[in-house]
Formats: structure tokens, sequence, C-alpha cells
């Protein structure tokens, strides 16, 4: 999904490497590496204490960092001329730096709130993960900068908490109400599987997903959309089901079996507010009806799921857009076995599970629906669950 890169471009941790260099007149100590994400099933469920099952993308983050004296940053990334730099006053300030800057300081924040000695540093980022086009391109900095910190500093710092301490920089620093899926996603993930996390206690399962020996591929469709309001709506969403929890009381959706769905749906004022709770209920089971596919080894038969889910997305949840649902219909009408939207909505990226040779027969069809509605064309990928964030060699 980089199109706009040329093919010979040198590779992310050597942009990485070389930013590093040029920006600082010095080597790194070392590289770290963050994935995007896909998410396979399970949207809007994670901060109802639900289930999602994401995997990780080939495309990365690379951050090469070094030590810096005293309690400041220094961080240059590729997509900016100037280096952004604060100090710990800064640092400790919520929504003090922002922009892509805001990510890194808000890592140093929640490390720094969670009562870590964390070390000065410079950094320089590269990255081949889109921006703005729902594949976590947040989560996979936070991801990189919190591994690089931690190692640099020789932070004790348990795999299993780390999602947490990013999340944490999203929710407290940048201000984002964003649930634990994509961190636990880039963080957790691992080659050739999906993880199947449990949003209420954290605990994750490593799902084999291997697309190859199923004769199968995940096409990964780049919407084009601009975000339209996402981040308002998003909020909505969550208000939402928080206050749907709060009149059924119970402390999640999670806590609402989709045996009881009826009966609660029943106890709801309006339609909307009905139509939400259900989307949330039965996505739940969808993700549990998926990892018991996928456990069997009957992987062609997860399609019919990823397209209910998005059909509820679209009419239950409201989050979905025409460009969206165009690369749906168009996937599914050129033979995939199943496509949904992925991601927090209103724009982003679609998957299809397609044959391993229908991939570019259903690009194709994708493009030429776009164009036949005056769209700006889509970019596609396929992807093959990656590893999660790793320090390079
Ligand atoms: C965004 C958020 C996630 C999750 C998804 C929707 O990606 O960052 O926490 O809520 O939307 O599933």
């Amino acid at each position: 999904m980089t199109p706009d890169r040329p093919a010979a471009a040198p590779d992310v941790a050597d942009r990485a490497t070389t930013g590093f260099s040029h920006g600082y007149d010095a080597q790194p100590a070392g590289r770290w590496a963050a994935p995007g994400r896909v998410n396979l099933i399970g949207e809007h469920t994670d901060y109802n204490d639900g289930f999602v099952l994401p995997f990780a993308l080939p495309l990365r983050t690379v951050v090469a960092a070094g030590p810096q004296p005293g309690e400041r940053w220094t961080v240059r990334s590729e997509i900016a001329d100037q280096p952004v730099d604060f100090d710990a006053a800064e640092a400790d300030s919520p929504g003090r730096v922002t922009g892509w800057g805001g990510y890194v300081a808000g890592v140093v924040w929640a490390l720094r709130e969670a009562g870590h000695a964390v070390p000065g540093a410079r950094l320089a980022i590269a990255s081949d993960v889109p921006l703005g086009s729902g594949l976590s391109s947040s989560a996979a900095l936070e991801a990189a900068v919190l591994t690089a910190l931690a190692d640099l500093g020789g932070l004790d710092l348990p795999a299993a908490h780390r999602p947490r301490l990013a999340q944490r920089a999203e929710n407290g620093y940048v201000g984002a109400p964003t649930g634990i899926m994509d961190q636990s996603a880039v963080l957790r993930c691992r080659a050739g599987h999906a993880l199947f996390l449990d949003c209420r206690d954290e605990s994750v399962e490593h799902i084999p997903f291997d697309l190859d020996a199923a004769g199968l591929a995940i096409l990964v469709i780049d919407s084009r959309a601009p975000h339209r309001h996402a981040d308002g709506e998003y909020a909505s969403r969550r208000a939402a089901c928080e206050r749907a929890a709060d009149l059924l009381g119970v402390p999640a959706l999670r806590d609402v079996p989709v045996a009881d769905l009826a009966a609660a749906l029943e106890r709801l004022p309006d339609d909307e507010t009905r139509r939400r709770v259900r989307h949330v209920v039965t996505e739940n089971q969808r993700v549990l009806d998926t990892v018991e596919l996928l456990r069997a080894g009957r992987v062609p038969e997860i399609g019919p799921l990823l397209t209910a889910s998005h059909a509820s997305m679209r009419d239950d949840f409201e989050i979905t857009v025409p460009e969206v649902d165009t690369a749906v219909e168009a996937a599914l009408a050129a033979g995939a076995l199943g496509a949904r939207m992925t991601g927090g909505g209103f724009g982003g990226c679609v998957l299809a599970l397609v044959g391993a040779d229908r991939s570019d027969t259903v690009a194709t069809a994708v493009r030429a629906a776009y164009a036949e509605r005056g769209f700006t064309a889509p970019t596609t990928l396929t992807a093959l669950p990656a590893p999660g964030t790793t320090r390079l060699p």
C-alpha cells in the first residue's frame, strides 16, 4: 500500500538509520520496528470489554534511537522538516506537544506517570504504515517508541503491561478515547497468527491463520475516503455504548450474551440505542464464531461472518461511508468469500478474503466500481500476518 514510493526506495529500517545519522551526526544505539495492523473481525467491541481478532501487517514504523543527556527528547521524522524537541515539563503536560510528536511525548508521559525513569533520548522515525488509513500508524509509533525507551533505559516493563501504557499515551496525552485493540495488536501479534484478545482481562490466544495453506489471501483495500468527523463520531458511539450498559445494569455490553439480546433490546428506550447494542453483542459473537472456525482449520467458512460484520457496521452501528460500502460490494460481486470494513470507521480500509488466485481480479473489480462512481482510486495490499514489535538486529 505504498504506491507513492518508488519500488527502489530504501528499506524503512535504512531510512530510520539515515534519518538518525544525518539528523544527529551519530549512529543510533538501536532500531525498533512496530507494525501496522488490520482487524480481522471485532469492531468497536474493545471499549465494550469484548473480543477482537487483529493481525499485524508487514508494513512497519521504525524508530532509530540513542541516548541524550538529561530529561530531554528530540525526535525527527521523515514526514517533517523540523525536529520536535521537549523536556520533562512539556512531557508532563498532556496535550502540550501536538501533531505526530504528541504520540512520542505521550509515551514519555505515560511511562513517567507510571513511575518509570525514562531516559533522555534522540529518535528518528521512518514509516511505511500509511497515515490516516485506519491501519494504526499511531499505535505503531507509540509501540516503537515505548519499546525503544524501555530498552534504552533498561526499564522493568512486562510485555503484557505495554499495551495499556501505549493506550494511555493516546487517551491521556493526545486525547483520543480509543480502546486497547490497536496497541495490543502492534505489540503482541505473532507472525502467521491472529491475536484473539479478551479486552476485559487482556488475555490472549495466538490463533494460527495460515492463509497460504488454505489457498487464500486477505486483500486490504484503502478506501481513500476522507475521514469525515471520525473523532467525534467515534466518541459518540463509545458514549452511546456506555449509556446503554448503564441502562441495562451491566458493567459493559460484553456482559450481554447473544442469547439475552432480544430481552435486552426490549429494555432500551429508542431504536438507535437498540441498533448500537445489537451491533456490539452480535459482533462479539461473530468473533467467537470466527475463532472456532479458525481453530478447526475451516478458514474459508469465516467469509460470511466478515460480511455479516460489515452489514452490522453499516446498518446498526452506522460507521461506514459510500466508498467502503462500494469496496465491499464490488469485492463480493467479484468472488470474495467475505469482506468488511476494518478499524474505527468513516473511511479507512476494507479487507476481503479471497482465493489466492483471485486477488488481482477482486482488486481490479473494486477499482472499476470506484471509477464508475467517481471516487479517488483505491490502493491495495495483500496482507499476511506479520510479527509484532521487535528490536532489529
Ligand atoms: C480504532 C480504535 C480501536 C477500536 C477500533 C474499532 O481503531 O483505536 O481501539 O475501537 O477503532 O474497533
